[in-house]
């Protein structure tokens, strides 16, 4: 097991009618200022956002809003909102909403924080980030676990680049989760949702490192969980219980439990972030377009590992030829993909052409321009990135 810190400081409040929490919430955690961040109608529609306006004007709160946050949120609407944020000096940064704004929350935060630096270049590294301010969540969808997680993803529309920042500033100081909340769900957002929990759990499963039985226990029965209960809600979006098991399992798949002891592969996120840059399409359906691909090249690297997979969490063979039960473990990740109506392919995604040119900038762009590799169960240059691409164009 390699070294790790673990310290996950959001305070999590689940279940039935838990947003009425809210103003004391911001209050607990330092908020007198608050700006409300939110996306493009569901909260508005739902009635949820005008319950919260409620309660932080109970807990006599003065408060402002910014919405308009689209899936793939930018930096540019995220600048937007530090200049909101520093004009009414804002304190606290409340998301209402999905991993979209929940990051865009994150980057207000950083920026309100950061007065003078542009915000892409925490996103780039240029400048490290060393304060934020505090950033509180309503979840109303079970995917992203931005609510819990260290990490932050906007896209720069300006130069197409869609990138994550990763910094233990960037996790939620409070996370409010009431499974309720995502019964208005549409079920292509569900199964987006599902797709990205099970990838959070996956990218943390296949890495080099076989030493971590507790990990790999909890990613397996989080798995479990995800693909039982994700069947179950795509047929009954309002199923309580089901929706609640989706929540819970997209905190826990991304606030770093389920990888401790090991660095994490991260290869299809990074793979997948760049169709998003470029053809805007949701996360979820970036990842199921690449894990297929992905797996198809990566698993000779380790069949044993793919074997594992295919045993503790598709409950497949027993033992025997791993090569086999290698391979009926991608499968049977696919045939659940493809249940979902998720896409497994650049033509199920809808990627209107392709060619040679296509793929080698997708990896160029990937790379950082060859300044990088990525992934850790098998390290990908630029050329396998460009192979994996051509991959998913043929399978
Ligand atoms: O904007 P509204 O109208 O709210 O509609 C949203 C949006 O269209 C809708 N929605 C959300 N809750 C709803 C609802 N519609 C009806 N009822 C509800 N209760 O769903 C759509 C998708 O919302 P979005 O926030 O984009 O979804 P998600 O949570 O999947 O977030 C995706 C973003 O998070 C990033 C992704 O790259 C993507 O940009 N990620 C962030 C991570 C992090 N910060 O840790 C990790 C992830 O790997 C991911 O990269
Ligand atoms: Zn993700």
């Amino acid at each position: 097991m390699r070294n790790f810190t673990f310290y996950v400081p959001t305070e999590v409040e689940f279940g039935k009618d838990t947003e009425h929490k809210v103003g004391e919430l911001v209050k607990k955690h330092g908020g007198s200022r608050v700006l409300v961040v939110y996306g493009g109608g569901s909260a508005q529609k739902s009635g949820l956002l005008d319950r919260i306006y409620g309660r932080l004007k109970e807990a006599g709160l003065e408060f402002q809003s910014i919405g308009g946050v689209k899936p793939n949120p930018t930096v540019e609407l995220a600048r937007e909102g530090v200049a909101q944020a520093l004009a009414m000096k804002a304190d606290f940064i409340l998301a209402v909403g999905g991993g979209s704004v929940i990051d865009t929350a994150k980057g207000i935060a950083h920026g309100n924080a950061n007065p003078g630096v542009d915000l892409w270049d925490f996103w780039t590294g240029a400048v490290s980030l060393r304060k934020t301010t505090p950033v509180g969540v309503v979840l109303t969808i079970p995917a992203a676990g931005s609510e819990m997680s260290a990490s932050a993803v906007l896209t720069n529309t300006a130069i197409g680049q869609k990138r994550g920042l990763s910094s233990e500033l960037n996790r939620p100081v409070f996370a409010i989760l009431n499974p309720e909340l995502s019964f208005t769900l549409p079920p292509y957002q569900i199964a987006c949702g599902i797709t990205d929990i099970m990838m959070h759990t996956m990218e943390r499963y296949f890495v080099p490192e076989e030493d971590n039985e507790t990990s790999e226990a909890l990613a397996e029965a989080l798995l479990r969980t995800v693909i039982r209960n994700g069947r179950i809600a795509m047929k009954d979006p309002r199923n309580y219980q089901a929706m609640s098991e989706l929540m819970w399992c997209g905190s826990l798949s991304h606030n770093s439990i389920t990888g401790l002891g090991s660095r994490g592969d991260w290869a299809v996120h990074q793979l997948g972030h760049e169709l998003s840059a470029r053809y805007d399409v949701a996360h979820g359906a970036s990842l199921s377009t690449m894990w297929k691909a992905w797996a198809l090249y990566v698993y000779k690297s380790n069949p044993r590992r793919f074997a594992r997979y295919a045993q503790h969490v598709w409950g497949l063979g027993d033992g025997g030829d791993e090569e086999r039960l290698a391979l009926a473990g991608i499968d049977a990740t696919v045939a659940y993909f493809k249940s979902l109506g998720m896409p497994t392919n650049f033509k199920e995604l809808g990627v209107p052409s392709w060619d040679e040119a296509l793929f080698e900038e997708l990896a160029y762009r990937c790379s950082y321009g060859k300044t990088r590799t990525i992934g850790h169960f098998m390290v990908l240059d630029v050329e396998k990135m460009r192979d994996i691409y051509r991959l998913a164009s043929e399978v």
